[in-house]
């Protein structure tokens, strides 16, 4: 039965045609109780990924169901299919629209695309946006995943609801309660919210300007003894979480050569690696730090990509690139929560791609880096008008946001919450990202994305008075 495995992602015409012999040779309550065809992909032997899966994600099976809609949806239009639990477009009332696009011609969603567009597509994506992104990712990064077999951790890339829900499933699939994992806090609220039902042991590793200090994450890594890591001690951290560029809250970038000694330390003490990088596209200098997922040697590390700071926030659409055989496991989850990522979304973001090519997505990339830049810059102008002398920062090298630290107030919870609502001005307290949110913190985080330069100087007058009454 093994010819019966197949990757639709990558199946050919004829391993399509005939995995369909296969199907239809079997009687239907035989194909839909039969888990054999839908195993997606074998762990393999090099990495042992069985080891970071929960036992609820090794439990996780394709849904026949979902299977069929996506073969249906591969199929020569001669098919004739009465498989599908597909609802007509015909009955739906949209017809067809035209988006006017800043820098293109409008993308035209005709009345044909407009019904593919309303109906339910594949779990891991629409195929045109999956093999633009995966194209995308090889020539960004050129990871030397691209290459390897798919048991090997090949590199795999599947469409999200938005880098959170990419995030959250990884989550869901590596952590088991009493785990340990090392993230970097202050970070990402979202992340932790996540992180925190779980019952990890979250472990805090130091960090400053340049992101993680690979030394104090050597210190941190040495409680484990060469013994623990022969055995694959059940201890050992699972994953170190990361926001390399323009960190959500500090703005943080680490640096190559902090992401080479990290990349090592994860190979010796065996964990993976997640890469949450939804800033990298506003990075600010270039050439832009190689990425984690450029230097995976081991199919160790899951990058989530987002389309929220660059194309729209609302669409809700990012993407998880990994090894495949742990992507898949994600796969699994969508195939059973949102079932996919809005076929509408990734339409109108696929034809926009299709219609600028890379090329024209950089350039695009450049325009949102410009912006953001000199955003930043007349943060900068204001801060250094305001609060010299009141409070300390650095300028962040990537993102949206400047991490303010204030002198003299050990926890800026109530300044915020209580006095600058009255001066009509709002930051986000430090605490909110911390691992541990009850502890005090003495920072604000100031982000320059939506204000204009009039406003930050406001913001930061008043930001000013408040900290000297205090
Ligand atoms: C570090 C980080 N990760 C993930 C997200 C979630 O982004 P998305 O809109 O792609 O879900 C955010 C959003 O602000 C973020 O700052």
């Amino acid at each position: 039965m093994d010819e019966l495995m197949i990757d639709l992602q990558k199946a050919t015409a004829m391993e399509m045609a005939n995995w369909r012999l296969h199907l239809w040779q079997m009687s239907i309550p035989e194909a839909l109780s039969s888990q054999r065809y839908v195993q997606l992909s074998a762990f393999p032997t090099d990495m042992n990924y069985s080891r970071f899966i929960t036992t609820v994600s090794a439990a996780r099976k394709g849904s026949p169901i979902r299977l069929l809609t996506e073969l249906m949806q591969r199929s020569p239009p001669s098919l004739i299919s009465l498989a599908g639990g597909a609802p007509n477009p015909n009955v739906f009332p949209f017809k067809k629209a035209t988006v006017a696009i800043g820098h293109g011609n409008a993308v035209e969603i005709g009345e044909d695309l407009m019904k593919r567009a309303l109906q339910y597509s594949a779990s891991a994506g629409i195929p045109e946006l999956l093999s633009w992104l995966k194209n995308f990712q090889r020539n960004l990064h050129n990871p030397p995943t691209a290459n390897y077999s798919p048991e090997r951790g090949q590199m795999e890339v599947c469409v999200t609801t938005g880098s959170q829900e990419g995030l959250c499933k990884v989550f869901e699939m590596l952590i088991n309660p009493g785990d340990n994992i090392l993230l970097d806090a202050p970070t990402y609220a979202g992340t932790l919210a996540a992180l925190r039902p779980l019952g990890c042991n979250i472990i805090n590793v130091p960090s400053d300007q340049h992101g993680i200090i690979p030394n104090a994450l050597k210190e941190i890594l040495s409680a484990w003894s060469p013994e623990d890591i022969k055995s694959h001690s059940h201890s050992l951290p699972k994953f170190l979480y990361t926001i390399p560029n323009g960190c959500n809250p500090t703005g943080n970038s680490l640096t190559a050569e902090r992401k080479k000694e990290i990349y090592q330390l994860a190979r010796k003490y065996d964990f993976l690696i997640i890469e949450d990088d939804p800033y990298y596209f506003l990075q600010f200098e270039k050439p832009w730090a190689p990425t984690f997922l450029s230097m995976d040697l081991d199919g160790r590390v899951i990058r989530t990509d987002s389309f929220s700071k660059i194309l729209s926030s609302g669409l809700r659409i990012g993407f998880l690139t990994g090894p495949k055989p742990l992507i898949d496991r994600v796969i699994l989850h969508i195939q059973v929560s949102t079932m996919h990522t809005s076929t509408f979304t990734q339409i109108m973001i696929s034809q926009l791609l299709q219609q600028w090519g890379e090329k024209g997505f950089l350039e695009h990339i450049d325009r949102v880096v410009e912006f953001y830049k000199t955003q930043r810059d007349a943060m900068l102008v204001a801060a250094d008008k305001w609060l010299k002398g009141l409070a300390e920062w650095y300028p962040p090298a990537a993102g949206m946001f400047l991490w303010i630290k204030i002198k003299g107030v050990s926890d800026t919870e109530q300044l915020i919450m209580e006095k600058a609502l009255q001066k009509e001005v709002l930051l986000v307290p430090g605490r909110a990202f911390n691992i541990n949110s009850s502890e005090p913190s003495s920072y604000v985080r100031a982000s320059f994305s939506l204000s204009s330069p009039a406003q930050m100087d406001l913001a930061f007058r008043r930001l000013a008075d408040l900290i000297k009454e205090a």
